[in-house]
């Protein structure tokens, strides 16, 4: 069992601060989602806990089991088990897939069929996968690419930015459920930035944060999916600007 947890985690781009206090905290086998309107940070933290440089932090934690995430390099914080899935999923030439996992320690026994399988799984034609990483592929078969990889690669706790974006609503229903069967097959904490209230039903998530301005303003059960739904974002209130 293990916890991921940011404490008043506070990220800034350039001179302005757009993560402003966000706390967040994930157990293993937990299905989490984000939702918040269109620049209220959701992409600035997922950069930030992938440690990309250009996201500075500003104050605050995010820890795995209370080591320390920030102090890490990008590929320690994949060693500690964290798995980022940004928006647009970039191509890497010269490099297969099967390379990456074999690098990151998969078992390389049976590794082919085993792509294939979890290809299957998402929809995805299995031959687009010995192909070097992403390149001539569309945006939504990326995606489904970087969730082949996600799931043989097995991490700790998993953050996906805009999992909606680039797919259809048959690829989206097929992620989604693969995303939540691996909280139960090997007890994955699968975080999922999302504005697509449909993918719910198949999510199922334990819990919805509302972010709004860089902060967690609201933390409720899959019942706040609905709500969402039907007002938006205005009745969970923007936090007290200190910009
Ligand atoms: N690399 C960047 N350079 C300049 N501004 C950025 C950068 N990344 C994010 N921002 C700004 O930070 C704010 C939050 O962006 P983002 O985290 O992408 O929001 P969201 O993902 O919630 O839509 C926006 O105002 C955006 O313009
Ligand atoms: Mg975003």
């Amino acid at each position: 069992m293990s916890v991921l947890t940011i404490q008043g985690l506070r990220v800034a781009v350039g001179d302005r601060e757009v993560v402003r206090g966000l706390d967040l905290t994930m157990q293993s086998g937990e299905v989490h989602v984000i939702m918040g309107p269109n620049g209220s940070g959701k992409s600035t933290l997922a950069h930030a806990l992938a440690g990309h440089p250009g996201y500075r932090i500003t104050g605050g934690t995010a820890e795995i089991d209370g080591v320390s995430l920030l102090d890490l390099s990008p590929t320690d914080r994949v060693r500690r088990g964290l798995f980022l899935a940004l928006q647009q999923p970039i191509e890497v030439p010269g490099v297969r897939l099967a390379d990456v996992l074999r690098a990151a320690g998969v078992d390389p026994e049976g590794l082919e069929g085993r792509i294939r399988v979890e290809a299957e799984r998402v929809g995805l034609r299995p031959d687009l996968l010995s192909r070097f990483m992403n390149v001539d592929l569309s945006g939504g078969e990326r995606k489904r690419a970087e969730v082949v990889q996600f799931a043989l690669l097995r991490p700790a706790f998993a953050l996906f930015d805009e999992v909606d974006s680039g797919l259809d609503v048959d690829a989206l229903g097929a992620v989604a459920r693969r995303l939540a069967a691996s909280s139960q097959e090997w007890g994955c904490g699968v975080l999922v930035i999302t504005h697509f209230s449909r993918l719910l039903h198949d999510l199922m998530p334990t819990k919805i944060h509302v972010v709004r301005a860089g902060q967690v303003v609201t933390t409720g059960g899959p019942e706040l999916a609905a709500v969402l739904e039907r007002e938006g974002y205005e009745p969970f209130g923007a936090p007290s600007s200190d910009a």
